[in-house]
């Protein structure tokens, strides 16, 4: 019977422990096994500190260098893929030149950031979709066919638009892909569409045409 009691006691201590504990905030960091360089000296923001000759801890930005975030002069819609009305652009902005450089460029960053996802062809059926990520999508439904090229820039840039339930089913790449990655790899994503929707009438050479029928 002395048994009965110690067990119950057991049980009780335990579950206060565990349960009455829920909630409470501590001041100090519970017991860390393994602290993973979690706590570190830091100087926090807007405070003093000796080690500079200003008695800032706070550093000033160095010369020629822009802080992430801040708003950028951007004219051509470079950098947010959107003209100056806040609209999303539908042509390159202009210091984005096509050609063969920048497509290679634009392959070579799809297939590593993309393709595992979306497939070599755009198509979703990337390596990812075997290992259950079901919702990527094709580049070459009506909709997505018809997404402008800054939307393009903006969905690797900010990630796909969040569900009203705030889940991100693509994240963001802005800190994978440089700006001009960002514009060749729009670049290869239109060209991956082009594959499907080209007709004979866009081959503009004669010779190319020719050949094309002959295999027709
Ligand atoms: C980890 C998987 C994954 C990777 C990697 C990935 N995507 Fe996606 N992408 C998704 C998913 C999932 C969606 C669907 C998002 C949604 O509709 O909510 C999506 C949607 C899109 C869309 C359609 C957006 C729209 O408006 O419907 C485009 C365009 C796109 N991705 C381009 C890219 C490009 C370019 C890259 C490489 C820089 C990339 N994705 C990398 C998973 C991925």
């Amino acid at each position: 019977m002395r048994y009965v009691y110690f067990a119950t006691f057991f049980v009780v201590a335990l579950a206060v422990s565990v349960l009455g504990l829920r909630g409470t905030r501590f001041t100090h960091p519970p017991l860390e096994l393994f602290p993973d360089m979690d706590h570190q000296a830091h100087l926090k923001p807007m405070a003093t500190s000796a080690l500079f000759a200003d008695g800032r801890a706070d550093r000033p930005i160095p010369p020629h260098t822009v802080a992430a975030g801040l708003p950028l002069d951007d004219d051509d819609g470079l950098f947010r893929g959107k003209a100056a009305d806040g609209s999303f652009l539908t042509a390159l902005p202009a210091p984005i030149k096509v050609d063969a450089r920048l497509l290679a460029r634009g392959q070579d960053r799809f297939t590593i950031y993309c393709q595992p996802c979306h497939g070599a062809l755009g198509d979703g059926q990337g390596i990812t979709k075997q290992y259950g990520m079901t919702t990527t999508p094709s580049y070459f439904d009506d909709r997505r066919l018809k997404l402008t090229v800054g939307e393009l820039f903006s969905t690797i840039t900010n990630g796909s638009v969040k569900t009203p339930e705030g889940k991100q089913n693509m994240l963001p790449y802005a800190d994978k892909l440089a700006v001009e990655d960002r514009w060749a790899v729009v670049a290869y994503v239109r060209a991956l569409q082009r594959t499907q929707t080209g007709t004979l009438k866009d081959v503009t050479d004669a010779a190319a045409k020719e050949a094309l029928l002959k295999t027709k």
